[in-house]
């Protein structure tokens, strides 16, 4: 399992660098597409439409990012039975907001506040299926990158988590 103590510790060195963001964005699209598919959901993806106004690049550690959407699509998949799971990318002033939005019954607002906790898990997962760990993983990833990553709660969609990064 991903090391948090040692992520947390800095002692795992990040190899940052320069992206473009669409391409990284259809990749990371790209790279889950069946996983989302074989659980008999739809998937979609859209991009702000002024992405095509220009080149837009980030940095990035783009194996942590994987592993970043890895965490959230499988949590995704894993609250959702049926309906789709949607990511979207928009930009803003001087950062990116990539979102992993799904049909499923959404986060609580009582348990909005600790889900990025080590350990959090709901009461009724199955023990030996969740860990709890990946959100707090993804949460110290995303802060790696200057990023800030947070869950809204949203009735028309149930759970809608977001992460939000510069852009160099
Ligand atoms: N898309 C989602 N919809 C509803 N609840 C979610 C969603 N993503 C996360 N959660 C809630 O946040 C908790 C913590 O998520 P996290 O990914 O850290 O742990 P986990 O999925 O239970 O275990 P692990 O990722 O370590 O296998 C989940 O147990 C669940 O209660
Ligand atoms: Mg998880």
């Amino acid at each position: 399992m991903f090391d948090l103590a040692q992520l947390e510790s800095g002692n795992v060195s990040f190899s940052q660098e320069i992206v473009s963001l669409k391409k990284l964005f259809v990749h990371l699209c790209n790279q889950f597409k069946l996983d989302v598919e074989n659980a008999e959901l739809d998937y979609q993806w859209a991009m702000d439409r002024h992405l095509d106004t220009g080149e837009w690049l980030v940095e990035v550690d783009v194996q942590r990012m994987e592993q970043v959407m890895a965490s959230l699509i499988s949590n995704a998949i894993k609250h959702t039975s049926e309906g789709s799971i949607s990511i979207g990318l928009a930009l803003e002033a001087d950062r990116v907001i990539f979102s992993v939005a799904d049909d499923g019954a959404g986060i609580s607002k009582s348990e909005i506040n600790y889900i990025f906790d080590r350990f959090y898990k709901e009461n009724n997962q199955q023990k030996q299926q969740a860990h709890g760990l990946g959100l707090a993983i993804t949460k110290e990833i995303i802060q790696q990158h200057n990023g800030k990553i947070w869950a809204e709660v949203k009735k028309e969609r149930g759970a809608f988590l977001t992460s939000l990064y510069r852009f160099s």
